[in-house]
């Protein structure tokens, strides 16, 4: 590998969706001047064009076309508002259990993870496991299903979206329950993370927590 290419710092954060794990990693990034990336976008991008196309997410095949020729469009910074919608968000969760869908992913995902300059901060699913198994520091952020589901109830009601609390929990258990092996595989012991339970904290009082485990580190 050549070495002005190698990452000083690799700092991988997983958890589940409306942890606050996106929020968290781009404020270390900011702070640390290092890259980031928001893999969960990788899969929403791919998800925004199943959608756009009207490819059944069940359909593999066509999934899996989808996304490679999404391949060389990919990149780090979407800033694209469409992508965060519940319906691309509920897609990308579901074309994410296709094992050829997210071999095409890691392939950029490492890539990015190897040419940071200074260092790295990935938030994702898999980044403490598979995409960069060898971090420096891996935080695994989470909250309970009910505190989730009442921030993203929280977020739609700012964006106008009149969502019925109830089904903003089903869907985000629904949603836990398909992204469940790549959870479970973070309460592995062999996996050597920092465990941050958002629930009863606010931003701050995490970002202070992942400062304290990294500068402990
Ligand atoms: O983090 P997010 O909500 O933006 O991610 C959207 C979906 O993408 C999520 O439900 C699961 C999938 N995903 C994944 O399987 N692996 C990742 N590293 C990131 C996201």
């Amino acid at each position: 590998m050549d070495k002005e290419n190698t990452p000083k710092i690799i700092i991988a954060i997983d958890g589940p969706a409306a942890s606050g794990k996106g929020s968290l990693a781009k404020k270390l990034a900011a702070m640390l001047e290092y890259d980031f990336l928001d893999t969960g976008a990788l899969y929403r991008r791919v998800a925004l064009k199943v959608l756009e196309q009207n490819i059944d997410p069940a359909n593999k095949d066509a999934v899996i076309a989808a996304t490679r020729a999404l391949i060389t469009e990919l990149s780090a910074e979407y800033d694209d508002s469409a992508l965060r919608n519940d319906n691309v968000g509920s897609t990308a969760s579901k074309i994410a259990q296709i094992q050829a869908v997210r071999d095409i992913l890691v392939e950029f995902q490492r890539d990015f993870a190897k040419n940071a300059k200074k260092g790295a901060v990935l938030d994702g699913r898999d980044i403490g496991t598979v995409i960069c198994p060898d971090a420096d520091i891996k935080l695994f952020v989470t909250a309970s299903v009910e505190k989730r589901a009442e921030r993203r109830y929280l977020e739609l009601q700012s964006r106008g979206i009149n969502a019925k609390k109830p089904s903003v929990l089903a869907e985000m258990q629904e949603r836990d329950d398909r992204d469940k092996a790549r959870l479970d595989a973070h309460l592995n012991p062999d996996h050597d993370k920092y465990l941050i339970d958002t629930s009863g904290l606010t931003p701050q009082a995490v970002l202070d927590e992942a400062l304290k485990i990294i500068n402990s580190r």
